[in-house]
């Protein structure tokens, strides 16, 4: 079913091939995708279909997979009622090619074109102002950029996790549970299915299988466990670790993905399981083993080279946000105003210095030059809440090494473009802006980020 929406274009790209090698013509590599925005039926389990918004009819959308170096054109056509456009979160690109500046209106098309830097595992989604009601339907999709040694592994599988809040008809319910200020679901998919639809990841004893994981989530943090073997991290947020390590559990905020191995090293004939925190919204990836074994396949990881900046840790960083939050004002008199929240939650505006977008002030950074900036958690207003959520902040347009978390050095270079900031916390970073433009740096809780907590990082 899923592959039915991917062939065509396989097929159309090997036909042009073909046809410029008969024509003699340079058959440059390129990558050639077709994402068409549809309104579709979406069956998370026999027994329970939502109406969803999706990339090609599947949810996930259309998997883009490329090469390093490879170009990519990507045709975008909005089938969609309203306007939007797409994201390709985590890729450094000209900003013209980022989207959130464009908006794609119902029944046009437009065209990206990129070339695919770094490897690494990646995800597109909207960037249209409010961007929950179009992500949380069900528009995202996975972008792997190859890198030679996953080829090696046994298997190279991508799991797109999210939630979704429907009533038992499947139908979307609107705003927030009670109880909740953010936007979490009571059905939670991975690959866009749920419960017993989840499809098994079937192993045989001795292999290695790459495992990537995407939080395509609005709001929740999902933590994975694994029975009876350990995840080996290697990546985070499509970066190599300076220094993997082995874990029995992942946490994963919005927006943010890992990549890790799994040995096969269960008993033949067994089963496991890889499970949420909460398994109840049926979030459980079973692990299904075949019979016999293969000599043990050994890890193709590749150690990344030192690439760190060296940072005076005792120098003030050049830039320092807070990010905070307030009662829609409209909640004294007016009724609710609240621009981030519908429903059962108090209104909220959220903010980075004190200013909800579109009134945050833009941080100007110099090209080229190493920026380092201290994030803090001043979020008082969710600490007398009794909420505090941790804020996943995401930078575009660049990859940032995480100096310290609350002051201490992780262990090895970290690098990311999504990290949760500690409740009440602060984490150090630093990066190097190589395009000019506008880029977007917000929380990606998107009841947050539609709600205010975005700036922009303006690069000259
Ligand atoms: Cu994943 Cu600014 O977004
Ligand atoms: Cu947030």
């Amino acid at each position: 079913m899923h592959a039915l929406k991917f062939r065509p274009n396989r097929f159309a790209r090997t036909i042009l091939m073909m046809l410029l090698a008969m024509t003699g013509a340079v058959a440059a590599t390129a990558a050639d995708y077709r994402l068409e925005l549809v309104e579709t039926d979406w069956e998370l389990r026999p027994g329970l279909t939502t109406r969803a918004w999706s990339f090609g009819g599947t949810v996930p959308g259309t998997p883009i997979i490329v090469r390093q170096g490879e170009r990519v054109r990507i045709e975008v056509i909005n089938r969609l009622p309203e306007a939007t456009n797409v994201h390709w979160h985590g890729l450094i690109l000209p900003v013209q090619q980022d989207g959130p500046s464009l908006s794609i209106q119902p029944g046009t098309t437009h065209t990206y074109e990129f070339v695919a830097g770094k490897t690494g595992t990646y995800w597109y989604h909207p960037h249209f102002m409010p961007v929950l009601p179009q992500l949380d339907r069900g528009l995202y999709g996975s972008l792997i950029v190859l890198a030679p040694e996953d080829a090696r592994y046994s298997g190279d599988h991508t799991f797109v996790l999210d939630d979704w809040l429907l009533d038992a008809q499947g139908r979307r319910l609107e705003g927030t549970a009670p109880g909740d200020m953010e936007r979490h679901g009571n059905v939670e998919t991975v690959n866009g299915k749920t419960g017993p639809a989840i499809a098994p990841l079937r192993l045989v004893k001795g292999e290695l299988h790459k495992l990537r994981f995407i939080n395509a989530s609005t709001a929740s943090v999902h933590n994975l466990s694994i029975q009876g073997h350990r995840f080996k991290v290697t990546h985070t947020d499509g970066q190599a670790l300076a220094l993997p390590f082995l874990t029995d559990s992942i946490k994963l905020a919005p927006g943010e993905r890992i990549d890790a191995e799994l040995a096969a090293s269960g008993d033949p004939g067994r089963s496991y399981e890889i499970a949420s925190s909460r398994r109840s919204s049926g979030m459980v990836i079973p692990i299904v083993y075949g019979n016999g074994s293969v000599p043990a396949v050994s890890s193709p990881f590749v150690t990344p080279k030192p690439r760190g900046y060296s940072i005076d840790p005792n120098a003030r960083p050049d830039i320092v946000l807070e990010l905070g939050s307030a009662m829609a004002r409209g909640m004294y008199g007016h009724g609710m105003i609240g621009r981030g929240n519908t429903g059962n939650a108090p209104a909220m505006i959220w903010t980075i210095n004190g200013c909800a977008h579109p009134d945050t002030l833009p941080i100007d950074v110099p090209l080229n030059k190493v920026v380092t900036m201290r994030v803090y958690d001043r979020d008082m207003m969710g600490m007398m809440m009794g909420h505090g959520m941790e804020h996943s902040v995401h930078l575009h347009g660049t990859t940032f090494q995480v100096l310290s978390i609350n002051g201490s050095a992780p262990t090895g270079e970290l690098w990311k473009d999504t990290v949760p900031i500690p409740t009440h916390g602060y984490v150090d970073l630093a990066f190097v802006m190589t395009n000019p433009g506008d880029w977007m740096l917000h929380c990606h809780i998107i009841d947050h980020e539609d709600g205010g907590m975005m700036t922009v990082v303006r690069a000259r």
